[in-house]
């Protein structure tokens, strides 16, 4: 089997829980290569539901191994309670999930300064997940972050904690919140450690190991392309690479090495969090919210919701190479006697087949819309492509279309087998 990337083309939350979990089943390998536990993969097996954050969706498939590559922050507090939910469930974590000694630490002042950033943003606050996750890639762009490496020797922590904690504490004394006590976080960040150690490891040997082996690998994208640092919606965005070359420096494994890149979309639009979202539509997020969809599994919020954006969704494909296109939650538009696919911008007289590098541009944007006549039957039940009505074939076809990828995935449904692979 290839190596592939899987992204979200969007502005996360596309449904990648489940189409990397269907993935899974002709991998070895599931890498996780940036974000932290901002993420938040919903995977549905047989009844059961999952909520992962850190951990690769892979954990999920018995003889998968799963690793948390470099280009991840691990908050260990919120990884040590997602593994022992894991046990609890009684899926196994032990000698098949493996952390990078280089993965930067997520520690309690990352996100004590997280929420003290949105707060004095006042309304211009970003609407992040206040997991501490911009404040720690902020350290390890300015090389002051504590990697797994450090967590996990018990002197080298102590001395670089006392020395993040002064700088860490004066700032927070700034912003008017309460310092940090040495003794209560060195403490729980220890045995946090402690519980740890047997995960990290050279990550970046082990999957080129693996891979001389001939096993094959999946990096699980976290977030969507339009939070991507570089790629996506600025400031309005993440703190990491989730466009497709994020997988590769993330994990040290080479583009070279790189067989496939799956997008992934929702059959609409979704976002949470700040910033412009050009098709956003009221009547589209009140029928989404009353069919009980679209809350965040990290945060709980009410995901703003839209139409599907194309030019979007062809600028995503563009800038991850998507050669596979996965779209997710058809069934959610099972109602609508009309769908909307916005396939070009407008600000004044001038028109954008391509998402401007300028948030305060974008904001202005007005979508240029195609009109598709609604299905108005349940997909739910659908299993092959021919099961589909010609209508939804003929959006969905036309959405593949528009981005410029093949359509390769269609979803109606949490279920594993509520998946047509064409
Ligand atoms: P942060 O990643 O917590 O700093 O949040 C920055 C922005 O990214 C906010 O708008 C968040 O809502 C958004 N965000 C972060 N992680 C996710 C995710 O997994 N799904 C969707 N949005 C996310
Ligand atoms: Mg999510």
């Amino acid at each position: 089997m290839a190596n592939i990337i899987l992204v979200g083309a969007q502005w996360g939350d596309e449904g990648k829980g489940k189409i990397i979990d269907v993935l899974t089943e002709q991998t070895d390998i599931v890498v996780r290569t940036q974000g932290g536990n901002n993420a938040g993969h919903t995977v549905f097996v047989g009844k059961r539901k999952f909520v992962l954050h850190l951990v690769p969706s892979g954990i999920l498939r018995p003889g998968k191994t799963c690793v948390i590559g470099n280009g991840v922050v691990v908050d260990p507090l919120g990884l040590v309670e997602e593994l022992r939910a894991l046990r609890r469930l009684k899926v196994k974590v032990d000698g098949n999930l493996f952390i990078s000694e280089t993965a930067h630490v997520v520690l309690p002042y990352h996100r004590e300064l997280d929420e003290q950033r949105e707060i004095l943003k006042g309304k211009h606050r970003l609407g992040t997940t206040k997991r501490g996750i911009g404040p720690a890639y902020g350290d390890k762009a300015a090389r002051t972050g504590l990697r797994m490496l450090d967590l996990v020797r018990p002197d080298a922590f102590a001395r670089k904690l006392r020395i993040r904690l002064k700088e860490n504490n004066g700032v927070l004394k700034a912003f008017g919140a309460r310092p940090l006590s040495f003794a209560a976080v060195h403490d729980a960040y220890r045995k946090a450690g402690d519980a740890l150690r047997p995960h990290v490891t050279n990550t970046v040997v082990l999957l080129h190991q693996a891979m001389m082996r001939g096993a094959s690998l999946l990096f699980e994208g976290a977030q969507g392309t339009f939070l991507d640092i570089d790629h996506g919606t600025y400031p309005y965005v993440t703190s990491s690479n989730t466009t497709a070359g994020g997988a590769c420096t993330g994990s040290g494994v080479p583009p070279h090495r790189i067989d496939r890149v799956v997008g992934v979309v929702k059959a609409y639009t979704t976002r949470v969090g700040e910033g412009p979202l050009p098709t956003e539509n009221a009547e589209i997020a009140d029928l989404l919210h009353g069919m009980g969809r679209e809350f965040g599994a990290t945060t709980g919020r009410p995901r703003r919701c839209g139409w599907f954006d194309a030019v979007a969704s062809r600028h995503a494909a563009m800038v991850n190479g998507i050669d596979d296109l996965a779209v997710t939650n058809v069934d959610g538009l099972d109602t609508l006697e009309m769908i909307r696919v916005c396939v070009a911008y407008r600000v004044a007289n001038q028109q954008f087949d391509y998402v401007p590098g300028d948030v305060d541009l974008l904001s202005q944007c007005e979508p240029v819309y195609v009109d598709f006549p609604g299905w108005r039957r349940p997909l739910d039940k659908a299993r092959r492509w021919r099961d589909l009505p010609g209508r939804a074939r003929a959006y969905l076809n036309a959405i593949a279309d528009l981005t410029g990828a093949r359509l390769s995935m269609v979803s109606v449904g949490p279920a594993r087998d509520q998946t047509i692979v064409r």
